[in-house]
């Protein structure tokens, strides 16, 4: 399942993070990749102990924690500090796929990446190209989205994102494991949850109604309890 997540940041957040990523000072984008994506990697990042990247980092997992789009959608268990990167003349990400394990960079801890993230600071505006192109089931998404959106997308896709021809794109970039690693699993869960949600908005003192949304609520909850690893 690939989903958009719109304003995870609003717009004093968007420009206060400008500010910091716009004054940073980047380094070569191969330093965090393995192998074989150090190959396919061509972009620079922010170094993950920078003061900024710690603050711009903590408030997206702040924001984060009280979306409930996002948490309906990954079900997230662990989330790897953000990274931040920044792609100009004529950058790119070839075709590559997440590495399947990351270690936690200040603490004893391996997260499984079930989940990738990409949240936008740039509006599409402000830059050509530099599309993060994921390929699913469906065919290839391509997704640019505007400045505080972020999008989330299994990290088994293989992705990549395409040479910035003009002006700078700068996102942040993490992965999470989630309390359900299956996709469709997740997927379903997600699905049942914003029935559930839509149902409750349209009770109206419904007696059946109200029964219905209870005994779904515990379809949700024993389908979780069944699936969840923690
Ligand atoms: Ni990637």
């Amino acid at each position: 399942m690939l989903i958009s997540i719109p304003d995870v940041l609003n717009a004093e957040q968007v420009a206060h993070a400008r500010q910091l990523l716009d004054a940073a000072d980047w380094v070569d984008g191969k330093g965090t990749a393995g192998y074989q994506s150090a190959k396919a990697k061509d972009n620079m990042q922010l170094p993950e102990n920078s003061p900024a990247a710690r603050e711009l980092g903590d408030m997206i997992l702040s924001s984060l924690s009280r979306n409930p789009l996002f948490n309906a959608a990954a079900l997230p268990l662990q989330i790897f500090p953000p990274l931040f990167n920044r792609y100009s003349g004529g950058q790119s990400f070839g075709t590559h796929v997440d590495n399947a394990i990351r270690i936690h960079p200040s603490a004893p801890v391996r997260i499984r990446t079930d989940l990738s993230a990409t949240l936008f600071f740039a509006g599409p505006e402000e830059y050509d190209g530099g599309e993060l192109c994921i390929e699913d089931t469906y065919g290839v998404q391509r997704v640019k989205l505007p400045p505080g959106h972020m999008v989330l997308y299994p990290s088994t896709s293989l992705h990549h994102v395409t040479p910035v021809t003009r002006g700078a794109r700068i996102c942040s970039f993490f992965w999470l494991q989630s309390m359900i690693r299956d996709d469709s699993k997740r997927s379903l869960l997600f699905d049942l949850d914003l029935s559930i949600q839509r149902l409750g908005r349209d009770l109206k003192n419904n007696t059946v109604a109200e029964q219905t949304s209870v005994q779904l609520t515990g379809v949700f909850h024993n389908l979780l309890r069944q699936w969840a690893e923690m």
